[in-house]
């Protein structure tokens, strides 16, 4: 347990700006901030952050919440583990805990997995500087690649000795479970022979960390030629390492992503420490494995351009290709470079400067569909029948890109490129888009079958409209509840009595004059209903309650449904204003029309609400003297409704 004191220092000074900052490209928007969803790929960015309430939502996913709700969200944290990350990122000392026996065994498995990682990559760089072996081997080598001790350091790179267990019986005289060891794939237990042994022994590790800079995972690779052996042996997958989940690099390189608006791609460990030495800081690698949804995702938090380095001989070229489909689906602008014959980027980078490497990219940097093109046209020359193959491949790529109007240019640009005359290509393309559309339809209307039963707020059904008002209680309560949770502190001036020397006032609450208004009223949405009382029981203690105090104490139900109340209004009306160019009166200013305004119509709904009630018992009823009674009621509600609709400044029939 972290003392609550702790908690509470830690949770005033982690600034939301900052900690999302880390993840998401956040640009000014008004007075809050805004950048794309590190939880969806997304072509216009929805994600909102609003620094004064230390709120973020995204319109994309729905998620809402705070710092440490983010960090659960984005890294996959546990609340503790949100915690520590804020405390260590400001400085905070969390008090060791005298930890028992049970209680470390009860402490989370991927908490244990992580520790015994940091320790082994530690280890790991322990021996590459200061051991003999790890010195005259692992370091000689790594310096023979043309690695400085600037780079070997900024990748944490390390050195597995050539022993059996060197790793295991440092661990575990530091105190380290082999239960961990094991389960971060650091050892291996064999059964047979009832034997554990380390797992990398005599070679070269490189981390692999998470954005945030933990090591999840390790690859290892054989000194010089290593014959017989494999070149590389990667980490396995562990509670906290999904190969599919994680580009090499990103951690190094996301700054310069976000400064350069770009981010490479390349294949392997190698080029990225190369182009990054080189002075090009901004490569990520897949691993060998082709793109996962995932990555992409991580990359459009950083930027939306991806250029792609090709090795210059064209083997595997096609089957990467699949692999960028994917990244143009997502929105993401792709371009791709070609290495001269024979290069990958790490040959590039040591044989040419800085500036020579800069210069080549920069040159051949080509539009990636204009690249397979050309690539596929240069297969098919002279082939006829594989023409058609050529079409299909290329209209397929174009297909992905989301935007209808760069479609529409990249129809352009390849008709020209193959002289193929552009309604070929788009009739091509139709098909394509007419065949996703069936198959994707069918895919929503399944997901929409399971959707159904966790709906959390049933909307009554749409009634004939009687008004210009959209009559349905569950909207007139949210305004309600919204004017609540955004004034209920604020005081208003209502008047008490008129004398002759004109109107006397009292300053009072809005969540006074709000209860008063709502006394005889039944809130129907449960939801609602719920913030409501836990508001109102809470300023009859006294407490001043605020937006914070709310999503801090109600349930995961409450606080995501203020947060997304306080969200839309201080992102929706600043937007409007800037998307509009006009000025909208500022709702504090009229705060009394509002209040007002917003009980009148919740009452409207009620009433109608009530009348159709009646309307139902009328015809149900054959007996005379019930239906006059029925009538008679009618008539009150009628009457009550019109009032209302005059007060709203609305006609009702
Ligand atoms: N790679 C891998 N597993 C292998 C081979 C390669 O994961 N069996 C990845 C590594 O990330 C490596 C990249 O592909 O950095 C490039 O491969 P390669 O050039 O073969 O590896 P290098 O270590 O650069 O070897 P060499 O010195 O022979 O170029
Ligand atoms: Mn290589």
């Amino acid at each position: 347990m972290i003392p609550k004191e702790v908690v509470d220092e830690i949770k005033s000074r982690a600034d939301v700006l900052e900690v999302i900052g880390d993840y998401v490209n956040l640009k000014k928007n008004g007075s809050n901030f805004r950048g794309y969803s590190p939880f969806n790929n997304e072509r216009t960015p929805s994600f909102y952050v609003v620094p004064s309430k230390g709120f973020f939502k995204d319109f994309s996913s729905g998620k809402a919440g705070d710092s440490i709700t983010f960090l659960m969200e984005a890294e996959g944290m546990s609340y503790v583990e949100s915690i520590k990350h804020l405390a260590k990122k400001y400085g905070i000392d969390i008090p060791e805990e005298e930890a028992t026996d049970e209680e470390l065994a009860a402490r989370n498995e991927r908490d244990s997995v992580f520790i015994v990682m940091k320790y082994a990559a530690e280890y790991y760089q322990n021996n590459l500087w200061k051991h003999e072996e790890g010195k005259s081997i692992g370091l000689t080598y790594l310096h023979e690649r043309g690695f400085s001790d600037e780079t070997i350091q900024a990748f944490s790179l390390g050195y597995s000795l050539d022993q059996w267990d060197g790793l295991m019986q440092a661990a575990l005289k530091k105190g380290y479970q082999k239960e961990y060891l094991a389960k971060a794939g650091l050892i291996i237990q064999k059964e047979e022979t009832n034997r554990e042994y380390d797992r990398f022994r005599g070679r070269v590790m490189f981390p692999v960390h998470n954005i945030s800079g933990r090591v999840l995972a390790f690859g290892a690779r054989v000194l010089g030629k290593g014959e017989g052996q494999p070149k590389y042996i990667n980490s396995p997958e562990t509670l906290i390492y999904h190969k599919s989940d994680v580009l090499y690099g990103l951690y190094q390189a996301k700054q310069t992503i976000r400064q350069e608006d770009n981010c490479y791609l390349v294949e392997g460990y190698t080029d990225v420490i190369s182009l990054y030495q080189a002075g090009v800081q901004n490569a990520v690698a897949s691993s060998g494995t082709s793109l996962t949804q995932e990555q992409i995702r991580l990359i459009g938090r950083y930027t939306q351009n991806v250029t792609v380095l090709f090795d210059g001989d064209s083997a595997g070229l096609k089957a990467s290709f699949r692999g960028i489909d994917m990244l143009l689906e997502g929105g993401l602008q792709v371009k791709a470079v070609t290495l001269p014959e024979g290069e990958d980027p790490d040959s590039l980078s040591r044989r040419l400067s800085t500036s020579e490497l800069q210069a080549y990219l920069r040159e051949h940097r080509t539009d990636f569909i204009g690249f397979k093109t050309q690539i596929y046209q240069k297969e098919t020359e002279n082939d006829p029948i594989r023409q058609a193959e050529l079409i299909k491949e290329v209209v397929g790529s174009i297909a992905k890109v989301p935007d209808p109007i760069q479609r529409q240019v990249y129809i352009k640009t390849t008709s020209s490129q193959l002289e193929i005359d552009e309604q070929t290509l788009i009739s091509e393309m139709n098909k394509i888009h007419l065949k996703e559309r069936r198959s994707s339809q069918r895919r929503e209307f399944l997901m929409e079958e399971e959707a159904q039963p966790t709906k959390p707020v049933s909307l009554p059904p749409e009634e004939e409209d009687i008004t210009n008002v959209q009559p349905t209680i569950y909207v007139k309560e949210r305004e309600v509840i919204r004017v609540l949770v955004l004034y209920g502190q604020h005081p208003i001036q209502v008047a008490t009595e008129t004398t002759e020397e004109g109107e006397a006032t009292e300053e009072i609450k809005v969540y006074d004059y709000l209860y008063h208004e709502l006394e005889d009223i039944a809130i129907q949405t449960p939801l609602y209903e719920r913030i409501y009382q836990l508001y109102r029981e809470q300023t009859l203690t006294g407490i001043t309650v605020t937006e914070a105090w709310l999503a801090e104490h109600g349930s995961e139900e409450i606080k995501k449904e203020i947060i997304d109340l306080v969200v839309e209004h201080y992102v929706l009306s600043e937007n409007w204003e800037l998307l509009h160019q006009i000025y909208v009166t500022r709702e504090h200013d009229i705060l009394h029309q509002v209040i007002q305004r917003s009980i009148l119509e919740l009452k409207f709904a009620y009433l109608k609400q009530l009348m159709e009630e009646q309307r139902l018992k009328l015809k149900e009823t054959t007996d005379e003297v019930d239906q006059f009674q029925i009538l008679k009621d009618y008539q009150i509600l009628k009457q009550s409704q019109q009032e209302i609709a005059k007060l709203l400044g609305i006609v009702v029939s």
